[in-house]
């Protein structure tokens, strides 16, 4: 959703806005803007410039006067949510006077009333976004120093922001704030960076300063101080990002989608990298945070995520119940948040989130902590607003992933379930035994992850043959329903054709009904002690004349086409059975000519409710 950039120091401003810019169109919006500090010196007032369009930073770029420059200087990317994506709604916004320039990300709650208050008092608004009323508050604030005028306006906000402001009268800094949005400095040689997330950044430098909540910043082109919204100094030492900036590139690959698939082999075997332990026939997990004896009091376990990180929180769910014998169950954290839900002492919560910044997710755990429970997160990037609210966790180090839809993190989230369940297996009855199968499992996935991808060519055959489908059925039974779920997803999202998932056990129940010709079926059919009963499905819906795609363990009979996936152990397969249905999608989506990368109306971390 909406990003934001920000630079101070010697270097021509608006180009490096404008990359950084680019750097965070994967996640997502509808218009851009910059605003440049021009002239002036510590002292003296500058002037500022803007330049903002709906539409894309390639036509922001078109909008930008060749005489732009300027050493300091804020953008942003705008996912509408109050007002329409329009010019005048795009960020950044100004005051009457053109002296306060602001890009928000977040929401302000109290807007309305606000907007209501300023109107009274003669305040006339362009736009109709809820950031405008922060612009009206700094420039109306009677503090001396910008750093005094925004803490004022802050003062007077409910909801949730990520800002960055310039002020003419101030042309020496740009003051960030963070309140449940992101806000990173990125710390250069005599120049410094602020974003709303590091894509932005590691082009330019790898050091950086994470904000918390209640945390602002005063950036200049040789330094930066952090302090509280109450003003109070902060200490914050920078740390090194993880990932360098190619990884944020396409690498050869003509889609981040198609990238991100190649890269599950690898990524799997970073998030397998140092834990496993073979003497004790189990794996550490340094960032858990629990030790054995809490581990053994936990009575129930409740995973929350949302769209597919609540997939693979199901496919955890069951690998916990199998490998640990805890209860444990997965549930959309959007509606957990919504129904005042029993929280348990004993139950131990994980949130699951690839960026960690998704809100529904958040304001689960939030909800979570406050009522007293112990939550654990299962998070990819490092420092996001969930892992920081987390009391542990495990970090999927799936790294960067910029296509909208989730890949590599998906599988990675599973395979850091197994690694949990195992743990937490082994400090409960799962055998030695058991717990040597399961590593011996683990160590296997990369080369069978690589083994699948080399099927990409006969996957794109298939996805050719069922790119004509208006709709399609996924079905699977017990450990392949969740992937039937992913599946369904990743295909809807990406080629917008219609489809839909059902626990294979539930077909004669209604589902039944939809079969014929035209309605495509793909089936999960593990080698597995339900394996007769998923082939009875398959027969069910050959007698319609329904046509089915399996993926299985070896070719199934009554399917017009099979997938043959190796096997592994059992509880693991869900973690392969999935990878060749990416690839399905990705194909599906390319044949009909669709916009794989961003998906209409997704974003890729959906930080508003
Ligand atoms: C699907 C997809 C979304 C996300 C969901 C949660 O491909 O990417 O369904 O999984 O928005 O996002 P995170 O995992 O960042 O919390």
């Amino acid at each position: 959703m909406c990003g934001i950039v920000g630079y101070i120091g010697k270097r021509d401003t608006a180009p490096l806005l404008l990359e950084g810019l680019q750097r965070l169109e994967y996640r997502g919006y509808d218009s851009a803007g910059i605003a440049i500090q021009t002239g002036g010196a510590a002292g003296k007032p500058g002037a500022l410039k803007t330049a903002k369009t709906k539409g894309r930073v390639r036509d922001l770029e078109e909008r930008v006067p060749k005489r732009f420059s300027g050493t300091a200087g804020i953008a942003h990317t705008r996912w509408a949510t109050h007002g329409a994506p329009n010019d005048v709604n795009a960020h950044p916004h100004l005051d009457p006077a053109e002296k306060v320039a602001v890009v928000h990300n977040g929401i302000i709650d109290n807007a309305a009333e606000l907007r209501a208050k300023l109107s009274a008092d003669g305040v006339a608004f362009v736009s109709e976004t809820d950031t405008e009323v922060l612009v009206h508050l700094i420039a109306a604030a009677q503090a001396e120093s910008l750093e005094g005028r925004v803490q004022e306006a802050l003062r007077h906000i409910e909801g949730t922001y990520g800002i960055a402001v310039l002020h003419a009268d101030f042309p020496e800094r740009i003051v960030v704030a963070r309140n449940g949005s992101p806000v990173v400095l990125g710390i250069g040689e005599n120049e410094m960076f602020v974003a709303s997330d590091v894509a932005a950044l590691v082009s330019h430098t790898r050091q950086v300063v994470t904000l918390d909540d209640g945390e602002m910043a005063t950036i200049k082109a040789g330094d930066y101080r952090t302090y509280t919204t109450e003003g109070s100094r902060t200490s914050s030492s920078p740390e090194t990002v993880e990932y360098a900036a190619e990884s944020y590139d396409l690498g050869g690959h003509e889609t981040y989608m198609h990238k991100e698939i190649a890269e599950q082999a690898d990524a799997v075997d970073r998030v397998l990298a140092g834990r496993i332990d073979d003497r004790f026939a189990t794996v550490h997990l340094g960032g858990l945070n629990l030790d054995p004896r809490e581990a053994r009091a936990v009575r129930r376990v409740k995973i929350l995520g949302c769209g597919t990180s609540y997939h693979a929180g199901l496919i955890g769910a069951q690998m916990i119940e199998e490998l640990a014998r805890i209860p444990a169950d997965a549930e959309p954290a959007s509606e957990f948040r919504y129904r005042n839900a029993v929280v348990d002492p004993d139950t131990l919560y994980i949130a699951v989130s690839q960026s960690g910044e998704t809100y529904d997710a958040l304001a689960a755990v939030q909800e979570l902590k406050r009522k007293g429970a112990r939550v654990l997160g299962v998070i990819n990037v490092v420092g996001s607003a969930i892992a920081r609210e987390a009391d542990g966790g495990v970090y999927v180090h799936a790294g960067p992933e910029v296509c909208v839809v989730s890949t590599k993190c998906f599988t990675n989230t599973v395979v850091a379930f197994g690694l949990l369940a195992l743990h937490l297996g082994r400090t409960r009855d799962l055998s030695v035994k058991d717990g040597k199968r399961i590593i011996e499992g683990l160590r296997r996935l990369p080369a069978q992850i690589a083994e699948i991808l080399k099927q990409e060519p006969e996957i794109e055959k298939l996805a050719k043959k069922y790119a004509d489908a208006r709709s399609m059925l996924f079905i699977g039974r017990v450990r392949g329903y969740p992937v039937a779920l992913e599946a369904s997803l990743k295909l809807k999202e990406v080629s917008y054709i219609h489809a839909e998932a059902y626990p294979a056990s539930e077909l004669k129940h209604g589902p039944l009904a939809l079969i014929e010709p035209a309605m495509p079926t793909v089936a999960i059919v593990p080698e597995d002690d339900l394996l007769e009963k998923n082939r009875a499905a398959l027969e069910e819906i050959k007698a319609r004349s329904g046509r089915i795609l399996a993926v299985a363990h070896q070719e199934q009979e009554k399917a017009d086409h099979t997938i043959v996936v190796p096997k592994n152990e059992d509880e693991l397969d869900p973690i392969l059975m999935g990878i060749p249905l990416q690839l399905l999608a990705y194909h599906t989506a390319l044949a009909l000519g669709r916009d794989i990368d961003k998906p209409r109306n997704l974003a890729k971390s959906v930080t508003v409710e």
